[in-house]
């Protein structure tokens, strides 16, 4: 059996539970990818389900559901990928799968996943770029869709400085035809949210939500604080909120579809700098340094996303790889030097 480095936990608990080790390498099925990981995103899911069995799956579990990489294998049935293509995705889809999550995430240097989850890797971006969106940005782009967003509507969004924040309001008058676009945060992180298409920002330790005149078509909420971010919304407006459950009995909870089909679509406004990964600056982590990793993500605090990348990268050789699975097509073996 072929082993490979991952992070992995064998009970629930906070972040120290978290063991770097070995685990088999596993197998592509008939329309999967076996993925190489470069680079790898945190989202609050992974520590939630690490704290306690929300998605039971048999121990060990390896956290992560985002990745960006390189295909080194392939199940028989794949169509869409070639050994040596890169490519992103979220590879957890927990709401078709809640009885059978994958065991195996994307802190991991190899992982298996469903061709229909991933998309081609805009070329315009790095690994560490493209890892740090698929969740989060389906994630945003469900709650208009939840909300039966319409063109010309005022939002306001709570919560624009989170990874989900960030590219909610990047998507609000760019996909969506907002008209007027509102966010909150606090002081420190004014600046950083107007330069995500905001009109305005609110710094809600200054700002109580009761105070602002303002009322708006759609109230998007991104942290859970519908209790008190209810009153910004009008009387018929949509109140979207994307935590279980929902802080205020007007508010739906909206949950992301995961798809590859989503990247692929947003891959022109990728392509021609639309919408912007956003990466906080002290939230890239070395692989060695995963713990510490959660350790940002659980402060609650973080400027957009948090990734993980410098992936022990160790050349793959055919004879591993027929060993892992004899189906696999080795020609075009991808042989990238990693690129920092
Ligand atoms: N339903 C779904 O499909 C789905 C998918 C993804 C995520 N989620 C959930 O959505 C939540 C957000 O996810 P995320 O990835 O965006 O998390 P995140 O990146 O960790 O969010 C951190 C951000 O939240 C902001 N924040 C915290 N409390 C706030 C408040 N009271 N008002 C305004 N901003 C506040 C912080 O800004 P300040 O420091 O300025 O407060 C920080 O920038 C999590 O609970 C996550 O589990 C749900």
């Amino acid at each position: 059996m072929k082993m490979q480095k991952a992070w992995f936990y064998e009970e629930y608990g906070p972040k120290e539970v978290l063991k770097l080790g070995d685990l088999p390498i596993p197998s592509p099925l008939h329309n999967q990818l076996l993925v190489q990981v470069y680079a790898a995103a945190l989202n609050p899911i992974d520590s939630k389900r690490r704290f306690r069995p929300i998605f039971p799956a048999e121990f060990p579990v390896v956290p992560g559901c985002d990745m960006a990489g390189v295909v080194i294998g392939k199940g028989a049935n794949v169509k869409k990928f070639n050994i040596g293509d890169e490519v992103y995705g979220n590879i957890q889809d927990f709401n078709n799968s809640m009885e059978k999550p994958k065991q195996l995430g994307t802190l991991a240097q190899f992982i298996v996943v469903e061709e229909s989850l991933v998309a081609r890797k805009p070329k315009c971006l790095s690994f560490e770029e493209a890892a740090s969106l698929p969740l989060a940005v389906q994630t945003a782009i469900e709650g208009f869709k939840t909300g039966e967003f319409k063109k010309g509507q005022t939002i306001f969004v709570v919560g624009g400085a989170g990874g989900v924040g960030t590219l909610v309001l990047q998507l609000a008058k760019l996909l969506f035809g907002a008209s007027y676009v509102v966010s909150s945060c606090s002081t420190p992180k004014v600046k950083f949210v107007k330069q995500f298409g905001a009109d305005e920002v609110v710094d809600y330790t200054k700002t109580k939500y009761e105070d602002i005149q303002d009322k708006f078509d759609f109230l998007y909420d991104t942290v859970g604080d519908c209790k008190k971010s209810f009153v910004l919304a009008k009387k018929d407006a949509a109140i979207v909120d994307i935590t279980w459950p929902p802080s205020h009995p007007r508010a739906v909870y909206s949950s992301l579809t995961v798809s590859g089909e989503i990247l692929e679509k947003l891959r022109p406004y990728l392509e021609r700098g639309e919408i912007k990964p956003v990466i906080d600056p002290k939230g890239q982590y070395h692989f060695d340094n995963v713990i510490d990793a959660f350790g940002y993500i659980e402060t609650g605090r973080a400027w957009g996303k948090v990734v993980v990348s410098h992936f022990p990268l160790e050349e793959i050789h055919s004879t591993v790889l027929s060993e892992i699975n004899p189906n696999i097509k080795l020609n075009g073996l991808a042989k990238r030097p990693y690129k920092k």
